[in-house]
């Protein structure tokens, strides 16, 4: 039985995801801002299962409670934590990044630097116990920067780079780091955009980002023809690609 850590756990996908851990009977931290929809889902995942639910509410921009989290977590399941899941977002508008710097910086705070924060102390532990799987919700989006999503791309391809990094540093620890990459995904966070067949549910890749810790992947796409999609998309040369409207 693991013992996981969830950030962002009210998020659509994350919700998906700890469904199919209740469903394993596995013990869960869930970590959220909202504490209303925080009760509503430990109760929905101790119904599915789950053999313990805990929870705390906190906004991720609370830089100064990061560094206790990982205790926090441990002394209320009772052990050590196996796996880390961060999943919490938010989708910049671009519009109003582009004005208000104060915007761009408070999404690049959410999206990126929290991730930060909140997985250095957890991945110094992981190391020095030589066991753990770390993943991370990227996107797709984070592979190129196209004029339409290029503040919410940056954070994501930060993201991206900051796990390679500790991939690169942590694997001969034995500890895994798995990057997540979605496409579209039907979830509030798209709720205003118009749906077409690449749209994936939050189930397929709640259950995909499931997969991928339990075969300690490295980099995902979910679903997984997004992988070639974007090989050809990074490939498209500068020169054309600066005169496309993407
Ligand atoms: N949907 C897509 O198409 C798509 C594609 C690629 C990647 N992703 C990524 O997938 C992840 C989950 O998104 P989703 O699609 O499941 O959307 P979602 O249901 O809207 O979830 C977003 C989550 O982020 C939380 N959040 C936002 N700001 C926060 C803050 N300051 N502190 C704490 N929590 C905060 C939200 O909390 P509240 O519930 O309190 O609002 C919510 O739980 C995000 O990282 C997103 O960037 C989504």
């Amino acid at each position: 039985m693991s013992r996981i850590l969830v950030f962002g756990c009210t998020s659509a996908i994350a919700i998906e995801a700890a469904r199919t851990w209740a469903s394993r009977k596995e013990r869960l931290f869930l970590v959220a801002r909202d504490p209303q929809k925080l009760q509503v889902l430990a109760g929905d995942l101790r119904a599915r299962g789950a053999t313990q639910v805990e929870t705390l509410v906190m906004d991720a921009l609370d830089f100064d409670r990061h560094p206790s989290l990982l205790e926090t977590a441990e002394q209320a399941l009772g052990g050590p934590i196996d796996r880390v899941l961060v999943a919490h977002g938010v989708l910049s508008d671009e519009a109003r990044g582009r004005a208000d710097y104060g915007a761009a910086e408070r999404d690049l705070k959410v999206n990126f630097l929290s991730v930060v924060s909140i997985l250095t102390p957890i991945a110094n532990t992981f190391e020095a116990r030589k066991q753990g799987v770390i993943a991370v919700i990227g996107s797709v989006a984070g592979d190129r920067g196209r004029q339409s999503n290029y503040l919410y791309g940056t954070s994501k391809a930060a993201v991206a780079t900051f796990l390679q990094g500790l991939r690169n540093r942590l694997w001969k620890s034995g500890v895994a780091v798995v990057t997540i990459k979605p496409g579209f995904v039907d979830t509030p966070m798209t709720a205003h955009l118009q749906k077409s067949p690449l749209f994936a549910s939050p189930q397929k890749v709640g259950r995909g980002i499931v997969r991928a810790m339990d075969r300690r992947r490295d980099v995902v796409y979910l679903p997984a023809f997004w992988r070639p999609i974007l090989l050809a998309v990074i490939h498209i040369p500068e020169a054309l690609f600066k005169k496309m409207s993407l």
